[in-house]
């Protein structure tokens, strides 16, 4: 079976996509599934190219036990539109500007809001945490092991209806 590829999408890419990230591959990781996807995350913007993740975030993952490992790195939209099978955005602006880099409409079917899939929460968008406080951190969190959670449900389902 070919491997099911998520990319993680927010707009700098070092605070919510490259923890969506590691939350995702330790949802899959316990389950032992994770040699059955490849996980990733990108940027819409490229002002943090080639950096790790904010200290910040991952101070908050680490208690969490994730390991924010990704460097950032802009979204490609000629590799990533056809490499990944679902490009999953944080907030309304990161759905704008990946609907705005998408020409098929074969791309643009796989979209989706993080929160689409969150179980728990009734969040709109995963907030961007840069300019606040610890809370925010907290929330980002929060609100992916929700949704990362959800997710993995929705691909197992439609793996099985294959
Ligand atoms: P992220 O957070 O999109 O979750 O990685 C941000 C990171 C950097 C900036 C804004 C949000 N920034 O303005 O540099």
């Amino acid at each position: 079976m070919d491997k099911t590829k998520i990319l993680f999408v927010c707009l700098g890419n070092i605070c919510r996509s490259p923890s969506a990230e590691a939350v995702m591959k330790g949802i899959l990781e316990k389950k032992g599934l994770d040699g059955n996807f490849e996980i990733d995350s990108a940027g819409t913007a490229a002002w943090h190219e080639g950096e790790p993740a904010d200290p910040r975030m991952q101070a908050h993952a680490r208690k969490r036990g994730y390991n924010l490992t990704s460097i950032s790195r802009p979204v490609r939209p000629e590799v990533d539109f056809d490499k990944f099978d679902y490009i999953i955005a944080m907030d309304d602006q990161n759905m704008r500007d990946l609907k705005r880099m998408a020409e098929k409409e074969e791309h643009h079917k796989k979209l989706f809001m993080m929160t689409d899939f969150a179980k728990e929460f009734s969040y709109r968008s995963v907030p961007d945490p840069y300019y606040g406080g610890d809370e925010g951190f907290e929330l980002v969190l929060d609100l992916l092991e929700d949704s990362c959670g959800g997710l993995l449900e929705k691909v197992t389902d439609e793996q099985s209806d294959k």
